[in-house]
């Protein structure tokens, strides 16, 4: 199957495809980094050419995650302590591990995943300032060592993406109402672990048109 992107570049999916095993895949970014569309799009282009593929997001995926994910991101829990947020994320994260994505890998189906442990290591970790490898170890527990083979950083700035959410409309939730420094920090966050672990994360310019951003994605994911 050929996929033909904007500016006529051409990805041959099936040629190229060297997917011999499912693969974990997840995709990371800051605020408004448009990586929820971006995973629609990669589900979309895997799915034509006939992988078995699930999409799934953290914090949530399922009903208790999705109940975690609420007590999270309401606007009325400004007291909340950053290492109950850092437990609750990770619980969030333990029950979605246990009910979706290990089935999924065990079935061998693909899982996208929007967000996952790279985001509490970049938020709670460095942004809120617990350290990522104490989050990591606490993750641990979590997920058993389950870790992407790939995560996609879809790179824009906190300032950039913060104005797409506003532009977008969509209601600012407790961690978007954070201060820009609190973002930035996110930010810096995510580069560290990028270059922490370049084998893994790949980064992405999500400064582009959006058919850039996936025809870059599924380079990396057919590598
Ligand atoms: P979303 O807006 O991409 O759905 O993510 C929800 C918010 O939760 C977003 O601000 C990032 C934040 N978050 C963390 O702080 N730690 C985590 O482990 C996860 C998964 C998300």
């Amino acid at each position: 199957m050929v996929i033909i992107v904007k500016d006529c570049a051409i990805i041959d999916v099936e040629r190229e495809n060297p997917m011999p095993k499912p693969l974990f895949i997840t995709f990371e970014g800051p605020e408004g980094s448009g990586k929820t569309s971006v995973i629609q799009n990669i589900y979309k282009v895997l799915q034509d050419s006939g992988q078995d593929v699930i999409v799934t997001r953290e914090p949530g995926g399922v009903k208790i995650s999705e109940e975690i994910r609420n007590i999270l991101l309401n606007n009325q829990h400004l007291g909340m302590d950053q290492k109950t947020e850092a437990l609750l994320f990770a619980a969030s994260r333990r029950q979605h591990v246990i009910e979706v994505i290990k089935p999924a890998l065990d079935a061998n189906q693909t899982v996208l995943c929007d967000r996952y442990i790279d985001s509490s290591l970049a938020y709670q970790g460095h942004a809120r300032g617990i350290g990522i490898e104490e989050v990591y170890q606490l993750n641990l527990f979590a997920i058993e060592s389950l870790m992407p083979d790939l995560t996609l950083f879809i790179d824009v700035s906190p300032e950039v993406g913060l104005a797409r959410v506003k532009n977008n409309q969509r209601e600012m939730d407790r961690l978007d109402n954070e201060s820009l420094t609190f973002h930035e920090k996110v930010y810096e966050g995510y580069l560290k672990l990028a270059e922490i672990e370049p084998d893994r994360i790949k980064i992405i310019n999500g400064n582009q048109p959006i058919e850039n951003v996936v025809q870059d994605a599924l380079k990396h994911i057919l590598a």
